[in-house]
C-alpha cells in the first residue's frame, strides 16, 4: 500500500482522507456522485443483514446521506474500495468511538465481488493507515456469528476474538450475537515484520 496524496481540494469534503493503494485496488473518499452505484451494490440483504447500520431496501437516497456524513471531522473515516478501472465494488471505514475505545473497522463488498480477496487485500491498507498515519494503538471490529467469511477475513487480517456480544442490526429491526475481536498495533507490526501473514498487499 502507498499513500498517494493527501486531499486535494473541497471535493472530498470537510476532512481529508488519503487515497489509499494496494496491488489490485485504489480506496478513496466517496463522493455524492457516487450515490447511484453504491446504492446499487448496497441492496442486497445479503450486505445489510451482516452490518449494523445499512438499512434494507437501500435506495440512493440513503446512499447520499451515508456519503453526506462520510469524512466529517472526527467522525467516521470512509473509503470506497475500487478497481483499477474506477469500478466501485464496496466500502470500509472506521468508526470513532469514544477515546477510550479502539476505533471500529467496518466494510463491506458487491456480493459479485466476493471470494477474491478483495476484502482482505482492502482492509490491511486501511490497518496499515489507521496504525501508520493516525497513530491508533488498537482497533476493534465483529462480525455476526452465522457470518463465517467476515470471521476469516479478520482473522487474516490478525484480529484476535476477544468475545460475544449483541450488536443491534438495522435491516432486521433486531439485536443479533456477534463475535467481538481486536487488533493491537504491536501485534499487527509484528506479523507485517515476520511475515506470517498472507500477502496480499
Ligand atoms: C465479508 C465480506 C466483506 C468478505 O469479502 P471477500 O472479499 O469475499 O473476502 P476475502 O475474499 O478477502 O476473504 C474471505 C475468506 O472467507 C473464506 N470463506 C468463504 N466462505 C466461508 C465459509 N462459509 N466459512 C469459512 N470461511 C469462508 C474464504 O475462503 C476466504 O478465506 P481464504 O482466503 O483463507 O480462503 C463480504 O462477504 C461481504 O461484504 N459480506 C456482507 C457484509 C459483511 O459481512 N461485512 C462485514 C461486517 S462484520
Amino acid at each position: 500500500m502507498t499513500l498517494l496524496e493527501e486531499c486535494p481540494s473541497q471535493s472530498f469534503r470537510e476532512a481529508c482522507i488519503p487515497v489509499l493503494e494496494t496491488k489490485r485496488l485504489t480506496l478513496r473518499a466517496p463522493l455524492l456522485e457516487d450515490a447511484k452505484a453504491v446504492a446499487a451494490l448496497v441492496n442486497d440483504r445479503r450486505i445489510a443483514e451482516n452490518v449494523a447500520r445499512i438499512p434494507h431496501p437501500y435506495r440512493k437516497a440513503d446512499a447520499e446521506s451515508f456519503i453526506a456524513g462520510a469524512n466529517k471531522p472526527d467522525g467516521e473515516a470512509v473509503f470506497l474500495i475500487t478497481l483499477r478501472d474506477e469500478t466501485i465494488i464496496g466500502a470500509c471505514g472506521l468508526t470513532m468511538q469514544d477515546k477510550e475505545q479502539a476505533p471500529e473497522l467496518g466494510y463491506w463488498l458487491g456480493v459479485e465481488h466476493w471470494g477474491q480477496g478483495y476484502a482482505t487485500e482492502a482492509l490491511h491498507a486501511v490497518i496499515d493507515y489507521a496504525f501508520a498515519d493516525l497513530g491508533h494503538a488498537a482497533l476493534s471490529a465483529a462480525a455476526r456469528v452465522t457470518n463465517p467469511k467476515s470471521r476469516r477475513v479478520l482473522e487474516k487480517c490478525g484480529f484476535q476474538w476477544t468475545g460475544v456480544g449483541l450488536c443491534r442490526i438495522r435491516a432486521i429491526n433486531s439485536s443479533a450475537p456477534v463475535d467481538r475481536f481486536r487488533l493491537e498495533r504491536g501485534i499487527w507490526l509484528a506479523l507485517k515484520t515476520w511475515g506470517r501473514m498472507k500477502k496480499v498487499s
